[in-house]
């Protein structure tokens, strides 16, 4: 009994001493961690729902956490203008981290220059951008442990054409370019936005992720669900090499597929404008939706594939106009779908699960054997 009631007590306490970061001054929070880094872990791992199996794996886990404890600690101070945190990647080493959640091949900074002339050359920008706030851009996907980022900076960057041009914002497949884009592309061990936007046009459009969801490994690739082609492009077209003039053009005009150099410290990255020692050796892709500048600082505005938990609210900065390639190169590889042509109508309806089936137009779904109203085992079209 008496056991029982310390044990309570010092979980009470715990429980005082650790509410979950996202509601605290995160220095306090991170010198909190240091002082008690037992009762942080079990804070960090319960607000991220974290388990572990053996208690081995705990102990591995829990120091390499530690280890990234320090290293944030010491980056914070180094840093001003951005902060790193105990995000959900906190146990993971870089090395680790960087197979699993990066994806973009080294082909990227291989590509010829393009031999069209840049459509927005004489195009005005703004001062500033903001394509999320426009209502261009789906929520923040999260790619999980496989090396798809190439197909969300792909669909982020097809989902806004059709936004600009249409006016409609749709969310798309990134499992269908994860399992059927297999010319160059290669699931979840990486490819490249431009190959996958080339398949795009070569199927004629693209699934919507409602219809063909995300798994986060390869599957056998739906041919009904990849001839479902909601939202189609014409072509794409890649911006001026390190020309980050060129690429405050094109982002005026619609989000862009950039590819960068992820680091350790974008791992554990948690806000403000990006501006830490990163190389160029671009290693993963993401959405470019927009710029603008902080505290005198200017910035491009990132769309990222890590969830909404990473980051600042799945975005982060990333310092511009640094010139060259930019910073951690994120003017070396940029690209950008073109539409002229209107999405197709009348596409079939998707019944039932994993859509193994659907009903052309004008035909319905309908159930032909159900349980009670509250499952559907066969369809038909009516
Ligand atoms: C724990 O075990 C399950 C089932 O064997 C496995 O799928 C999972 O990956 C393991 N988790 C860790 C963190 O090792
Ligand atoms: C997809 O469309 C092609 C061309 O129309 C057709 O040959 C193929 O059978 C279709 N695939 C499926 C699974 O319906």
């Amino acid at each position: 009994m008496r056991a029982a009631l310390v044990l309570s007590f010092a979980l009470l306490a715990v429980a005082g001493a650790f509410r979950p970061q996202i509601s605290q001054d995160h220095d306090a929070y991170l010198l909190d961690a240091q002082e008690q880094p037992n009762e942080a872990f079990t804070a960090w791992r319960a607000e991220y729902g974290v388990k572990y199996n053996t208690s081995e794996e705990h102990e591995t886990r829990f120091s390499v956490w530690k280890d990234n404890l320090k290293y944030i600690l010491d980056y914070n101070t180094e840093h001003t203008s951005h902060k790193l945190g105990l995000n959900r990647f906190a146990d993971q080493t870089f090395e680790e981290f960087s197979t699993t959640h990066l994806g973009l091949l080294p082909e990227a900074a291989n590509r010829p220059a393009s031999d069209k002339p840049f459509r927005y050359a004489n195009a005005l920008a703004p001062n500033t951008m903001d394509w999320a706030e426009k209502g261009a851009v789906t929520g923040v996907k999260d790619q999980g442990s496989c090396g798809s980022c190439w197909a969300f900076a792909t669909t982020g960057a097809v989902e806004g054409v059709n936004y600009v041009k249409t006016g409609e914002l749709t969310s798309l497949s990134e499992q269908e370019l994860v399992d059927c884009d297999s010319k160059h592309d290669m699931g979840c061990s990486g490819g490249l936005m431009d190959w996958a936007f080339q398949f795009v046009i070569d199927n004629g459009g693209l699934d919507t992720e409602k219809d063909y969801g995300y798994w986060g490994f390869g599957l056998p690739c739906n041919g009904l669900r990849e001839n479902r082609t909601a939202v189609t492009i014409d072509g794409f077209e890649d911006v001026p090499h390190e020309d980050e003039v060129a690429l405050k053009q094109a982002v005026a005009n619609q989000p862009v597929a950039v590819g960068i150099q992820a680091t350790p410290a974008l791992q554990l990255y948690r806000s403000g404008v990006f501006d830490g020692d990163c190389g160029t050796t671009l290693n993963h892709g993401v959405l470019n939706v927009g710029y603008g500048e902080e505290n005198g600082k200017p910035y491009w505005l990132i769309k990222n594939s890590w969830g909404t938990w990473w980051g600042d609210k799945g975005y982060f900065k990333m310092e511009r106009d640094t010139g060259g390639k930019g910073k951690c190169g994120i003017a070396t590889a940029g690209s950008f779908p073109t539409k002229t042509h209107d999405n197709p109508t009348h596409l079939p309806e998707v019944c039932g699960w994993f859509g193994l089936s659907e009903c052309g137009f004008p035909q319905s779904c309908s159930c032909a054997l159900n349980f009670f109203d509250l499952f559907c085992f066969d369809w038909t079209c009516a």
